[in-house]
C-alpha cells in the first residue's frame, strides 16, 4: 500500500458513514480513538548515538533517505534543482542489543521507517548461526536513503531481552552493506506490508511478493504479547538516560498522566499520520502534510510551502554549509511554538440534505508542539555537523515536495525526543504522548 491509500482511509470512510449520517445529523466519530496502551510487556534500553562527522550538508541527507523511499515504494523522488544526494548518516541514531542466532549486536539501528531486521553491516562482526538456523533460499535486497544492504535470508532465533527469544525469525545476512559504518544492522519496527518485494525466493514459489514477519508479528504470535511498541527517546544535554523500547504497550512511567496526548489512525507501509497541518505561533503555515513518524530520521521536514512560511515568521536564514536555517539570539527570545496539529476523528455535519449541500467533513485536531527551545539544534553539536558554534539552528527542514502530495513531511526524532510515540500494528494505529521533556530547556 502507498501512501496515497492512508490519504483515501478518510475519504473512504467518510464516503461509508455519510449515508449514516442521513439517518444522524449529529457529528459522527469515525475513527475510534482508544484509550492509552495497556502496561508494557517488558521493556530494552536504546543507546543514542550522534555522529557530527558526516559534515557537509546534514539536512540533505535526511531528504536523501526519503527519495530512497519514494524511488522504491512510490513514484520518481522530487525534483531537487541545484542539490545532489549524498548518502550520508544521520546525525542522530538509536541503536539497541539484539542476539541474532548465536551472535550478539551491541549497535543495531532502532528504525520504525523500515520492517526488514538484517545483521552483519559490520564485516568483523557478521551473521554467526545457531543450531537453529535454517536457510530461506531467499535473497534479500532494502534500499534506503542512507545507504542499502543485499544479503542471504535465513531463520534463525533473536533475543531481544532476558527470557524474551523470538524462534523462527527471518533475518537478513549482509553479504554486502553500505552506509552503516558503526553499526551492525537494523531492528526493523515499521509495518509488515513495507517488507513486500525486498525478499526474493529463489524456490518456488519463487519471486519477492510476499511479505516477512517482522519481530514484532512473532513476538504477538508466540507469546500472544499485543503488537504495540513504545519509543522513548531522550533530547540531547540529558545523559543520565538514552532511551527505551516498551513491546506489548507503553511504559506509563515515562509519560504524563493527564498530559496531551492522542491516538491516530494509520494505514499502509510506513507509520503515517495522513492529515496534519503546521502553525507558527497562531498563523497557520502551509497546506496539508502527510506525515510518517521516522526513528531513523534526525529532522522534521515539512513541506517546502510550510517551510517557506516558517522561515519567514521565525525571519530565519538558510545556512549552506549545513543545510539548515539558523536565528539569531535575538529572534531566539521571540521564537513561538511550532505546533503540529493531527486529524484525531473526523465528524460530518449535515445541516440540510440536499445534493447541493453535500455533507461537510470537520477534523478534530490534536495540538502538539515542539517549544523554543525544541526548535533548536543541540548547540553543543554545531562545531561537528560542520556549522558555527555561535549560531543557532533551527531543527525544521524542506522536503522539497508541496502540499498536498502523497507524502511530504517526516517527523523525527527532534519530535520524537520531546513526544512519547507507540505504534500499534494490531489496531493500525499511532500514538504520541506528552512526557516531562516535552518541554523541557536543553538544547
Ligand atoms: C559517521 O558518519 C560518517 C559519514 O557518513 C562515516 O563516514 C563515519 O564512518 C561515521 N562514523 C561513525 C563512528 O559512525
Ligand atoms: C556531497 O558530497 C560531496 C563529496 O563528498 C560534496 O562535495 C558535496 O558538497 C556533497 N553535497 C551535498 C548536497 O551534501
Ligand atoms: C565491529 O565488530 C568488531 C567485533 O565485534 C568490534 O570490535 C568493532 O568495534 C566493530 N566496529 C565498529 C565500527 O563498530
Ligand atoms: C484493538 O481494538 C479493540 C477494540 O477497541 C480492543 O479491544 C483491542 O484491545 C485493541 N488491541 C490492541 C492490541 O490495541
Ligand atoms: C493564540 O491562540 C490562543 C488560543 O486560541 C490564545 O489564547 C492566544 O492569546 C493567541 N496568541 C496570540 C499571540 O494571538
Ligand atoms: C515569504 O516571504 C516572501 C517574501 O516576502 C513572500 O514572497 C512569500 O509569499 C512568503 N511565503 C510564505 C509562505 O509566507
Amino acid at each position: 500500500m502507498s501512501f496515497a491509500t492512508i490519504r483515501s482511509l478518510v475519504s473512504v470512510t467518510f464516503i461509508l458513514l455519510s449515508l449514516r449520517v442521513v439517518a444522524n445529523p449529529t457529528p459522527t466519530s469515525i475513527v475510534t480513538v482508544a484509550d492509552l496502551p495497556v502496561q508494557a510487556a517488558f521493556t530494552v534500553p536504546i543507546q543514542k548515538i550522534v555522529n557530527t562527522t558526516g559534515g557537509i550538508n546534514i539536512a540533505q541527507s535526511g531528504r536523501a533517505r526519503w527519495s530512497s523511499s519514494q524511488k522504491v515504494f512510490l513514484q520518481p523522488p522530487p525534483a531537487q534543482p541545484g542539490t545532489s544526494v549524498n548518502a550520508t548518516n544521520q546525525v542522530i541514531t538509536y541503536t539497541m542489543k539484539l542476539g541474532v542466532g548465536s551472535g550478539t549486536y551491541q549497535d543495531m539501528i532502532v528504525d520504525t521507517g523500515s520492517s526488514n531486521t538484517w545483521v552483519g553491516a559490520n564485516y568483523s562482526n557478521p551473521y554467526e548461526p545457531s543450531e537453529q538456523s535454517s536457510s530461506t533460499y531467499g535473497i534479500v535486497q532494502v534500499t534506503y536513503g542512507s545507504g542499502l544492504m543485499f544479503g542471504r535470508e535465513i531463520i534463525d532465533i533473536v533475543n531481544l531481552a532476558p527470557g524474551f527469544t523470538i524462534e523462527g525469525q527471518s533475518i537478513g545476512s549482509a553479504i554486502f552493506a553500505f552506509g552503516f559504518n558503526g553499526f551492525d544492522g537494523i531492528a526493523g519496527f515499521g509495518p509488515v506490508d513495507l517488507t513486500k518485494g525486498t525478499v526474493t525466493a529463489l524456490l518456488p514459489p519463487s519471486g519477492n511478493s510476499q511479505t516477512v514477519a517482522t519481530l514484532m508479528n512473532n513476538i504477538h504470535a508466540q507469546t500472544g504479547i499485543p503488537e504495540i511498541l513504545g519509543v522513548y527517546f531522550a533530547p540531547e544535554g540529558l545523559s543520565s538516560e538514552n532511551g527505551q523500547l516498551a513491546f506489548g504497550g507503553i511504559d506509563q512511567s515515562k509519560i504524563v498522566s493527564g498530559g496531551i496526548g492522542g491516538v491516530f489512525p494509520t494505514s499502509g507501509q510506513y507509520w503515517g499520520v495522513p492529515s496534519t497541518n503546521f502553525e507558527y505561533g497562531n498563523t497557520s503555515i502551509g497546506g496539508q502534510q502527510t506525515c510518517i513518524a521516522d526513528t531513523g530520521t534526525t529532522f522534521l521536514y515539512m513541506s517546502s510551502d510550510a517551510f517557506q512560511g516558517y522561515q519567514n515568521l521565525t525571519g530565519a536564514t538558510l545556512d549552506s554549509t549545513t543545510g539548515l536555517l539558523y536565528i539569531t539570539s535575538d529572534q531566539y527570545s521571540n521564537l513561538k511554538n511550532l505546533n503540529i496539529n493531527i486529524a484525531e476523528t473526523v465528524r460530518i455535519i449535515v445541516l440540510e440534505l440536499s445534493i447541493a449541500n453535500l455533507p461537510h467533513i470537520i477534523s478534530q485536531m490534536k495540538q502538539f508542539y515542539l517549544t523554543p527551545n525544541a526548535q533548536i539544534f543541540p548547540r553543543a553539536l554545531n562545531k561537528g555537523i560542520g556549522g558555527d558554534p555561535n549560531k543557532i539552528y533551527l531543527v525544521a527542514a524542506s522536503s522539497g515536495t508541496g502540499s498536498g502530495s502523497d507524502l511530504n513531511c517526516i517527523i523525527g526524532l527532534v519530535f520524537l525526543e520531546r513526544w512519547y510515540s507507540f505504534y500499534n500494528t494490531q489496531n493500525q494505529t499511532i500514538g504520541f504522548w506528552q512526557t516531562s521533556l516535552t518541554n523541557a530547556n536543553t538544547n
